[in-house]
């Protein structure tokens, strides 16, 4: 494991497009590692963050990318502290900047989620240690990595494979999993109504790096003809946190886009065994939700998220090997 290569010591992450692809594919493979190193127990001889504090600024809730990153510095024998939107100043009684000054002072990074994307960038401009993404309104960069890093660990490859997104083609993971993916030669269809097409910018950008490495991008409104060929059918929520006033309107939009049995078997790579289903999660897959008790599953039925090609557990674990890669890049 040579960290060093990566070229990421001193920087933190905001979103995809900062890396180049080599850094991409390093990190995946990089956090490969770090889960075999893990289950071998070999982390426990030699842990890589001794003497480190990291901080978690939340704005918006969170299972995996919280206790990924609190899990991942702690076997590696650093400290995490998680500071909720109750606990600190941040942006209420003390700038983003005076609080990123303060943090920098004391922690040697720092991992934030919340809403609007500068505020990311203003804690990176101003803390003076890497900060990372764990999530904005625009981006979700980590969640990436760790879908990376379940496709190579299913397909063996990468490059050549085909990924169909079904759902808002516009919010944080889709923008992600465009640039991801098209930065890594995986290609990818973007399935969704006309109402939710991905924003231009995101577009554009995401075709650069696309055409670079000689994959495809396409926009599709057609749920069942827009899946063909596909190796990984990906969902998320049609409302995302900051978006629940929609939540109703969204239902209605969304409704013909849910990834059912149907849409699985209309990839034509399910009899043999070539298509995986992936979810960032939380998922609305059944009644068993305080949102979903009266309607049932949403953008995903609970055939689908149960069945053997659902590999949602492993992508959810894998946040945990990808954060860990990129905390210990940045950090040693
Ligand atoms: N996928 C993801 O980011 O999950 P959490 O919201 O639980 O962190
Ligand atoms: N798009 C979702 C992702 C949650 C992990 C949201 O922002 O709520």
């Amino acid at each position: 494991m040579n960290l060093s290569e990566l070229q990421l010591a001193g920087r933190g992450l905001l979103k995809l497009a900062d890396l180049n692809e080599a850094q991409v594919l390093g990190l995946v493979d990089l956090a490969i590692e770090l889960k075999r190193r893990k289950k071998a127990g070999e982390h426990l001889q030699n842990p890589l963050l001794l003497g480190k504090n990291i901080c978690l600024v939340f704005q918006k809730s969170s299972t995996r990318t919280r206790c990924a990153t609190v899990v991942a510095v702690r076997d590696e024998g650093g400290s995490a502290e998680y500071l909720g939107l109750q606990d600190i100043h941040f942006g209420k009684k003390e700038s983003v900047a005076d609080s990123a000054r303060v943090l920098g002072r004391m922690f040697d990074g720092i991992l934030f989620r919340g809403f609007q994307h500068s505020i990311v960038e203003d804690l990176a401009k101003y803390a003076g240690v890497p900060v990372w993404n764990g999530l904005t309104d625009d981006w979700h960069p980590t969640q990436i990595l760790a879908d990376l890093q379940t496709i190579k660990e299913h397909f063996g490859k990468l490059k050549g494979l085909t990924l169909a997104f079904v759902g808002d083609g516009r919010n944080n993971v889709c923008n992600s999993l465009m640039v991801g993916c098209a930065m890594v030669g995986i290609n990818m269809v973007n399935i969704c109504p006309p109402e939710l097409a991905p924003r231009e910018e995101v577009l554009a950008l995401a075709l650069s790096h696309a055409h670079r490495n000689g994959s495809s991008l396409t926009v599709c409104h057609d749920p069942q003809r827009g899946v063909q060929g596909a190796n990984v059918v990906y969902t998320d929520v049609w409302a995302s946190m900051g978006e629940e006033s929609l939540f109703r309107q969204r239902l209605e939009l969304l409704k013909p886009y849910q990834v059912d049995m149907q849409m699985m078997k209309n990839t034509g790579n399910l009899d043999n065994d070539q298509v995986i289903f992936l979810h960032c999660l939380p998922a609305f897959h059944d009644h068993n939700t305080e949102i979903t008790e009266s309607c049932g599953a949403l953008e995903v039925s609970d055939q689908v998220f149960e069945a053997p090609f659902s590999k949602v557990f492993d992508e959810a674990e894998n946040r945990m090997h990808t954060i860990k890669a990129m905390i210990l890049a940045s950090l040693t």
